[in-house]
């Protein structure tokens, strides 16, 4: 049995969806059974970048890996290993993951993500997944919350798919995701205020001034720390996402990873109606030089996102 509804995921791109959907329900299974399972928050490791990888970064990482060889994937790009993986040699698609998106909130029982880019495979590794967002085939996340839920998007409109637990498959919730155009909400990690850039500090400011300000409205502030959950709080009531540059060492470009963080996302949220952007240029105007690379990341709601590139000028 089909672990997701086929009926609107184009033919070709099905068994890799129906493979990441399948490792996506594993995972959910693991993650729901907490402390009752193995230490899944213990760290084990690092990862090439330097980040602590946790027993559940390393545990998705491999599943996702098993999961899409099992459905012909050529390439396989990770948070979780330094250099892409080649898995079946004439493989249509090459696929990058953030396995495991919120480590910090394994323990704690928050909302974790699963996060992919599909693009159509090039001859060699490095160059399927060096080049212009736009060239995305598929994007999505797996979110590992109340629900479990998949949004993805084909370039044809953002769909949102729910793990029915009674039949263990992704059934479609919405075809088609609206992000408002307006927002009453921003997420930004405050403890960085003092490492902030000018344009980024404004933003804040007036959104705190709220009524009384230039702005002239109240703007409510929320932080999770896991991208994917905050993806899906925006693109299911508008707000806005920042987690841009700052002056601290290691941050020149943001935290946020192109390639498999930033540009699915990215895709996502225009898909819905939504922008991203690096502050500035939008998000799917750009390519990747590094697998790893950072980006500045900016996305929501079109007239916040739009305020904050003219901040910038
Ligand atoms: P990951 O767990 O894959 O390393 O990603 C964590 C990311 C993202 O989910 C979140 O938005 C951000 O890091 C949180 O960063 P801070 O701890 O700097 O707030
Ligand atoms: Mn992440
Ligand atoms: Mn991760």
């Amino acid at each position: 049995m089909p672990a997701i509804d086929p009926a609107h995921i184009p033919a070709k791109l099905f068994p890799v969806i129906d493979a990441l959907c399948t490792t996506g329900a594993e995972v959910s299974r693991i993650i729901a059974r907490g402390p009752l399972g193995q230490a899944l928050g213990a760290g084990v490791g690092e990862n090439s970048d330097g980040d602590q990888q946790k027993a559940l970064d390393v545990l998705a990482d491999e599943m996702f890996e098993a999961g899409l060889r099992g459905a012909g994937v050529r390439f396989y790009a990770s948070e979780e290993q330094e250099e892409v993986l080649s898995l079946v040699p004439g493989g249509r698609y090459a696929v990058a993951a953030d396995p495991l998106d919120g480590s910090s909130n394994i323990d704690v029982n928050v909302t974790i993500g699963t996060i992919f880019s599909v693009f159509e495979a090039k001859e060699g590794a490095d160059e399927s997944f060096l080049r212009p967002a736009s060239e995305q085939v598929a994007a999505g996340y797996i979110a590992y919350g109340p629900q479990c839920l998949l949004a993805v998007t084909f370039g044809d409109g953002t769909q949102l798919y729910v793990l029915d637990p009674d039949t263990g498959a992704f059934a479609l919730a919405e075809e088609k995701m609206a992000l408002p155009e307006a927002a009453s909400e921003f997420s930004i990690n405050a403890s960085n205020r003092r490492h902030w850039t000018a344009p980024v500090l404004a933003y804040v400011e007036e959104n705190e001034a709220g009524i009384e300000g230039a702005k002239g409205k109240n703007m409510n502030f929320r932080w999770v720390g896991s991208l994917v959950a905050e993806t899906h709080r925006i693109l299911t009531r508008g707000g806005t996402f920042l987690y841009p540059s700052d002056a601290r060492s290691g941050y020149e470009a943001g935290r946020l990873r192109m390639v498999y963080e930033v540009a699915p996302m990215a895709f996502l949220v225009e898909q819905a109606g939504g922008l991203a952007t690096d502050g500035v240029t939008p998000i799917l105007s750009l390519s990747a030089e590094k697998l790893h690379e950072r980006r500045p990341f900016v996305f929501g709601s079109r007239q916040e996102v739009e305020r904050i590139r003219k901040l910038h000028d």
